[in-house]
């Protein structure tokens, strides 16, 4: 008999380089379900996140789940994009690939509510690019902070930005969504810079990724070859990190991580400090139900990284 599976996931994300991996890791892992990917406007376009959401679910053989597209902007903002980091696909690197998996009708906000709603209690939200599309779905549908079992970011910071000295990408696109997002009553994991910067991959560990030696492990290895470069020319780091794959490596082994329980707001008004997160670790004011991430134990983040992709085939 074989084991049922121990996590379902909603995956909200802007694929982007790290986007990509953390869905192969979803797709790879035995302990998740990944029940949806919704898409929004973030690394890329949203026609680019789509696509290349659908090119990655291609890739991880995931024919039967749904890629739904969602916001094409932020809630009050101009889009911003981060092409210095992920090219003017959003996923440059690999080879072009025509993907197999189409964009479904369905819109990432109806998606999230019906997933959601449909199973109380029973699917975890992973979110991976700007907060629009989930805060869109709790106006259209507030019920779904009961229903989800818990909610995980990738996003924010305490101690450092990574697009401005204050404030981490993902947020900083839209931060009056990550307000809302951040205040809603469900229990929230951040998972900021401060432990994503933790996830870096090494020559070593890319090395332990091309000797699988099929055609996934080819495909990542040409994104890890490109954000490496980016990183290297752009931030002046010798290993990219994979930001986004740490919000999945958290729901299906949270013993990789430490986290603490903190408040977090998020700063929509300061001329230095928006989309920063304020985190605050005293105790005071912390509404409960709110962690955010301050380590992870990184050979362990790759081990299993390198066996999802290996599962994959
Ligand atoms: C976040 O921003 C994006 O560029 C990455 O995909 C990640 O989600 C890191 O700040
Ligand atoms: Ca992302």
């Amino acid at each position: 008999m074989t084991e049922p599976v121990a996590h379902r996931i909603i995956l909200d994300c802007d694929p982007g380089h790290d986007d990509a991996l953390a869905i192969l890791l979803a797709a790879g892992h035995p302990a998740i379900e990944l029940a949806c990917i919704t898409t929004v406007a973030g690394n890329q376009t949203l026609a680019k996140t789509t696509h290349n959401a659908c090119v990655v679910a291609s890739v991880a053989g995931l024919d039967d789940v749904r890629v739904a597209p969602g916001a094409e902007r932020p809630l009050l903002r101009e889009l911003r994009t981060a092409p210095s980091f992920h090219g003017e696909s959003g996923l440059d690197g690999p080879a072009t690939i025509e993907p197999t998996v189409r964009p479904s009708d369905i819109h990432a906000v109806d998606l999230i509510i019906e997933t959601l709603m449909d199973a109380p209690g029973e699917t975890t939200l992973v979110a991976t690019g700007p907060l629009t599309n989930v805060a869109l779905a709790l106006c259209k549908e507030p019920r779904i902070a009961q229903a989800a079992k818990e909610i995980v970011i990738m996003g924010g910071a305490y101690t450092r930005g990574n697009t401005t000295p204050a404030a981490e990408f993902n947020i900083l696109v839209d931060p009056e969504a990550a307000s809302i997002v951040f205040g809603a009553s469900w229990r929230l994991t951040m998972m900021g810079l401060d432990v994503t910067h933790q996830a870096l991959c090494s020559e070593g560990d890319q090395r332990g990724i091309a000797a699988i030696g099929s055609d996934v492990s080819e495909f990542a290895c040409g994104l890890l070859d490109f954000f490496r470069t980016a990183y290297r020319d752009v931030a002046g780091m010798s290993d990219p990190p994979i930001h986004d794959a740490c919000a999945v490596a958290y729901v299906a082994d949270p013993t990789l991580f430490e986290v603490r329980e903190a408040a977090v707001e998020v700063e929509t008004h300061g001329k230095f400090t928006s989309g920063m997160t304020v985190v605050d670790f005293s105790g005071k004011g912390a509404p409960g139900e709110r962690f955010v991430g301050t380590s992870l134990r990184r050979e362990s983040f790759w081990e299993m990284t390198i066996d999802a992709i290996t599962a994959i085939g």
